[in-house]
């Protein structure tokens, strides 16, 4: 089976990382985001993996190659972004082979059953199937109405408190038939506003409900939550060979340490952290649920929290980082400073005073 990824945003409300890579190559645990939902596809009987490339596409060609975790990988490059439909329509030839295929949002992390899903796809009938998952407040999304037989009715954008007609919502994975790509025209195409609503119409849409972890990666809080997520699947404390942790230091639980990482004495890390290869932590340090990317330095009696920091950053020390802040990458926040609630600081810049309301430092 085949699965077309859509691998070409812009990342916009992740910048300033999103300026310097893409988003599908963030550290999750350790590992490029993207590298989850390729080790879930090939478990799942799927052989060949189509990328839709657009913005910095290179970068995501040169990490991935032709081939990773047995799945054969195809690029389907776009000269100008095409949305979420055409990115189909233009890799049509790539996709069709008298099987169903599937349609992910690459920047999804997800373990829905791809086997169970398509199985399901093939007994209702229909043209396409969405997975859908339960959330407590579809109101930040779009809530689904489907029949007793599972046809989705219509979809409900940004219901209001009370008004969704159920807590159900598009979780950005779908199947498809291959005459689902006449009802996708040339150029740039929602999926979700151009094409769904029309294959509702017609009854030719139904709705999966799929179980289990499901983060939808566009804000730093939902980056935050889906390296959460992953970190306690994997449980305990996941260590790559060759860091070097002072023995009065604690490491709590679930926690990720890449090689070549140094951490001093008396400092605190985790739980819900991922320190990638070759971070140095100084001594009496506090870092908790946060992302640190390679090559970050973080000085004495310094903390992180709730935060993500940018690779080769400079975080001198007692400093303080908290609450869904980005640092960019090789910027340096220097002694004494605190940076809190939704800051984000450009690469390469140098911060030398306290940072107190969501702003963002160019
Ligand atoms: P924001 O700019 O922060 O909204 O993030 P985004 O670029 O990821 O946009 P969005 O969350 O709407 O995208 C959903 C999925 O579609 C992501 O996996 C994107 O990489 C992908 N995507 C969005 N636009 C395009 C495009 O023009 N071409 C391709 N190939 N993929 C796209």
């Amino acid at each position: 089976m085949k699965a077309l990824i859509l691998a070409g945003g812009f990342g916009t409300r992740l910048r300033p990382l999103s300026c310097t890579r893409p988003k599908l190559l963030f550290p999750l645990a350790n590992q490029a985001l993207l590298d989850w939902t390729f080790k879930s596809l090939s478990d799942n009987g799927v052989d060949t993996a189509v990328l839709a490339v657009n913005y910095m596409a290179e970068a995501i060609v040169r990490y991935f190659g032709p081939t990773k975790f047995d799945l054969g990988i195809i690029y389907s490059r776009e000269d100008r972004p095409l949305g979420t439909g055409g990115p189909i329509k233009k890799a049509a030839d790539l996709l069709i082979d008298g099987e169903p295929f599937l349609v992910l949002n690459g920047d999804i992390i997800s373990d829905v059953d791809y086997r169970s899903l398509v199985e399901y796809h093939k007994k209702k009938g229909g043209l396409a199937t969405i997975a859908l998952i339960q959330v407590p407040d579809p109101s930040r999304y779009g809530s689904v109405e489907l029949d007793g037989e599972g046809r989705v009715l219509s979809f409900v954008e940004k219901p209001e408190l009370g008004m969704a007609p159920s807590n159900l919502i598009n979780a950005g994975i779908y199947v498809f038939e291959k005459e689902v790509l006449d009802y996708i025209p040339e150029g740039k195409v929602s999926t979700e506003n151009e094409v769904f609503p029309i294959l509702a119409k017609e009854g030719k849409l139904y709705g999966y409900e799929a179980h289990g972890m499901w983060v939808d990666i566009g804000v730093p809080e939902s980056y935050l939550e889906a390296n959460k997520m992953i970190l306690s699947k994997l449980g305990g404390i996941t260590s790559s060979n060759g860091y070097e942790v002072d023995e009065s230091a604690e490491i709590l639980e679930p926690c990720c340490i890449g090689s070549g990482v140094a951490i001093g004495s008396n400092s605190v890390i985790g739980p819900d952290t991922s320190i990638s290869d070759h971070v140095h932590i100084g001594q009496g340090c506090r870092i908790e649920n946060s992302i640190i990317f390679p090559g970050v330095t973080i000085g004495d009696y310094s903390s992180v929290k709730n935060a993500i920091i940018g690779e080769n950053a400079s975080i001198e020390r007692w400093v303080k980082i908290e609450s869904g802040s980005l640092i960019g990458d090789y910027a340096t926040i220097s002694d004494g400073v605190t940076i809190t609630q939704g800051v984000s600081i450009c690469p390469s810049k140098t911060v030398t005073e306290s940072i107190l309301s969501p702003r963002q430092v160019m």
